[in-house]
């Protein structure tokens, strides 16, 4: 009851600026396109150039804290920074990817499996859960500043820097920094971070969380999930299989995969991944046959999203005018995925 009449009394008060409402339980990709240049700007030393790109002066989005500390595993920073904007009373919490090539992480990711308990919500990779202890002191000490308290809170980041977020925004919630109601997540290509578990507590904790995924992006089918073996293939198909909705064991996606078949270019159409399996929707990007053995097209659209190589672009300060080198060619892999949307949903 107490919950019931706070959610109410926030939604009542009028004029304040900056508490997400039911219409961040929507995707925008106005808003997702925006913060992947903050994304993309993680990459840089400053993410300035690709702020001013990306708000208007009066936005008020202001650089709080950079960080950086080691990260063992990867032999890499983990890093990132948080921006805010008194105007807006937001607050949004910026993870980078990894500068490993991606071929490495692969090799290192496919193998992993959730094992780590994480604060009661399931278990998670032990490798994406270490990086999260490392950042998290920076995470909580900016949301802790007094006044940001009633700071509504962005999460974001490509690759590794998804995973990140994918873990901080869920203990942000679980800490009692903020309410579900006041934190918002968008990723690129983020990979499976914990098992199915950790899945349904993060999508009690975050309720307004999109996965962006982009075409055959390799990263979000790691580490793997366990398949669904009472799946028979229909005839034709290319032996992909669903994740098993019921198993524990392997990796599991949180909600919620939008999925772009294409090129992600302006226009280009996506997929609300609502289906089933929840959250490994059968019709999305799980739906062709991932090929961990030829991973170049994988790798490209993992870097580019929304049309621009995103390490590279936000390294460039978000300059609107850089060009990037297109795909590899693989004609058979690209018209299967675009045959893939609009594809009628399959039982599972
Ligand atoms: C989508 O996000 C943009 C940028 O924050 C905002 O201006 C716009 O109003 C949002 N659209 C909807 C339908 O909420
Ligand atoms: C912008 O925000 C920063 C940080 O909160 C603040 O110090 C500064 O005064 C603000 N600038 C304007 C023009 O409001
Ligand atoms: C993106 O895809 C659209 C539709 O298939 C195509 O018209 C356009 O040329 C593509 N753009 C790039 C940059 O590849």
């Amino acid at each position: 009851m107490l919950k019931f009449c706070l959610f109410f009394s926030v939604l009542l008060i009028p004029g304040v600026q900056g508490i997400f409402g039911p219409d961040d339980a929507q995707y925008n990709e106005t808003e997702a396109r925006m913060l992947l240049n903050l994304a993309a700007a993680a990459y840089s030393l400053d993410a300035t150039p690709c702020l001013q790109r990306t708000f208007t002066p009066a936005e008020n989005q202001t650089l709080l804290t950079t960080f950086s500390v080691r990260c063992d595993f990867i032999g890499n920073p983990c890093a990132g920074y948080i921006v805010v904007s008194d105007v807006l009373q937001q607050i949004t919490v910026v993870f980078r990817g990894t500068k490993t090539s991606s071929q490495l992480l692969l090799e290192g990711w496919t193998t992993l499996k959730p094992s780590a308990d994480f604060y009661g919500m399931g278990l998670v990779n032990t490798y994406f859960r270490s990086g999260h202890e490392k950042t998290w002191q920076y995470v909580q000490d900016a949301l802790s500043i007094p006044q940001y308290r009633n700071y509504d809170v962005y999460v974001t980041g490509h690759s590794l820097g998804g995973a990140l977020a994918g873990l901080a925004a869920p203990r942000i919630v679980h800490d009692g920094l903020r309410q579900s109601h006041q934190i918002k997540v968008i990723t690129f290509g983020e990979p499976r971070v914990g098992n199915l578990d950790f899945s349904h507590a993060y999508d009690q904790l975050v309720p307004y969380s999109f996965r962006v995924t982009h075409a055959i992006d390799i990263v979000p089918h790691l580490p793997a999930c366990v398949k669904d073996l009472s799946y028979t293939p229909p005839a034709g198909s290319d032996g992909s299989m669903p994740c098993d909705p019921m198993s524990t064991n392997g990796g599991y996606h949180h909600a919620l995969e939008v999925w772009y078949p294409g090129n992600m270019t302006v226009g280009s159409p996506y997929m609300i991944c609502t289906g089933l399996p929840r959250d490994e929707d059968f019709s999305c990007s799980n739906a062709p046959k991932v090929d961990l053995d030829d991973t170049t097209l994988g790798v490209w659209d993992h870097r580019n999203y929304f049309g621009v190589q995103v390490p590279d672009f936000g390294k460039g300060g978000c300059d609107p005018t850089m060009t990037f080198k297109g795909p590899p060619t693989k004609t058979g892999v690209l018209s299967l995925v675009s045959s893939v949307f609009g594809r009628k949903r399959r039982a599972v």
